[in-house]
């Protein structure tokens, strides 16, 4: 090849290896950005929400960078960001933001905090296996997977991982795994088409709300939440009216977490999943 050849060779796989990475990355996105962005964005005013939309962001990028190398014929010609970002577990931090969070990081149905080391230690001393184990099949009031069906062991294995970092606690003798990424895959089953709207709400939006937010409590029972379909669970509370429904939902009610735990959301949002939740349930 002459030098010439070879310039060309290396900067047309870059650009390959550039809009892979792209293309994988606008996929995450979507998946991650289609609830935070609706209805009402999240005010730039507003440092907090900001911060945690910021947060929910962030792993998007090593989600994809870690994983690029994998099936790309084109790692030699990639530049130096392969070692920047090796080190991350995959995207347990957005597994734990969409599933986990509701309960671990409110303590919500007395779940170990993250960030509680004392509350973890002797749990970690079960060795990180095990830990994944009780994650994956559900322990007291834990949900198997936390409620997410969705979710394969890699993925429940990456959360833990993360919220034993964020603990400051070291994930056992288990070796950290590269969870096999499986974008298309990992798709979550699609919303429920919905009906028609009600009082002032998107039913769509909710829907799909109601699977990210609200489903590991009022899917499972978990927590003793009223499950979603179970009529008499929720006779007496829709007959306090939508307006009641949606004001104790944002501001939380016995072993409910305010919103759920997602403070992220804005109260049109937990309105649009509270109409979805009562749709289906009188
Ligand atoms: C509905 C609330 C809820 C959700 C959602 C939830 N957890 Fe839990 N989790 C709990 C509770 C409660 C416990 C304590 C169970 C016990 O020890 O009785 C727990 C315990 C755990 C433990 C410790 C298990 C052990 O062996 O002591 C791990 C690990 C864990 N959860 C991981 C996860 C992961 C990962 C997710 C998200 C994919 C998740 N949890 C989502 C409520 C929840
Ligand atoms: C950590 C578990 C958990 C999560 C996550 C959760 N809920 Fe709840 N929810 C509960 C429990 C438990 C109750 C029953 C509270 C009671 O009556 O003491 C409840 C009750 C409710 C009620 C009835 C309130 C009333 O006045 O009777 C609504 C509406 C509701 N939740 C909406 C939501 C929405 C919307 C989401 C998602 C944004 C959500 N919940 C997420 C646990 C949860």
């Amino acid at each position: 090849m002459s030098e010439q050849d070879r310039t060309f060779m290396t900067t047309f796989v870059t650009v390959l290896g550039i809009l892979v990475v792209l293309a994988i990355a606008l996929i995450f996105l979507a998946r991650y950005v289609g609830h935070l962005a609706e209805p009402g964005e999240v005010p730039a005013s507003d440092p907090l929400l900001q911060k945690r939309k910021a947060e929910l962001l962030a792993p998007v990028g090593e989600v994809v960078v870690a994983e690029a190398p994998a099936g790309q014929a084109a790692p030699a010609a990639r530049p130096a960001a392969a070692g920047d970002a090796a080190g991350g577990a995959p995207d347990g931090r957005v597994v734990y933001q969409a599933t986990c969070f509701a309960c671990h990081g409110t303590g919500a149905a007395g779940a170990p905090k993250v960030g509680d080391k004392a509350a973890w230690e002797p749990r970690v001393a079960q060795g990180l296996d095990a830990l994944v184990a009780n994650a994956v099949k559900g322990k007291g009031a834990m949900p198997p997977k936390g409620g997410n069906m969705a979710l394969g062991e890699a993925e429940i294995r990456a959360a833990v991982l993360h919220m034993l970092a964020e603990t400051g606690l070291k994930a056992g003798d288990g070796t950290a795994p590269a969870p096999a990424q499986k974008p298309a895959a990992a798709a979550p089953a699609s919303a429920p088409a919905a009906p028609a709207t009600a009082e002032g709400a998107d039913l769509a939006a909710g829907g799909r709300i109601y699977q990210s937010a609200c489903f590991a409590c009022h899917g499972t029972g978990a927590a003793g939440a009223p499950k979603v379909g179970d009529k008499a669970a929720w006779k007496d509370r829709i007959a306090q009216g939508m307006d009641t429904l949606v004001a104790n939902a944002v501001k939380g009610k016995g072993a409910m977490p305010p919103k759920g735990g997602r403070m992220d959301l804005d109260e049109q949002a937990i309105r649009n999943a509270v109409a979805y939740m009562v749709s289906r349930s009188r």
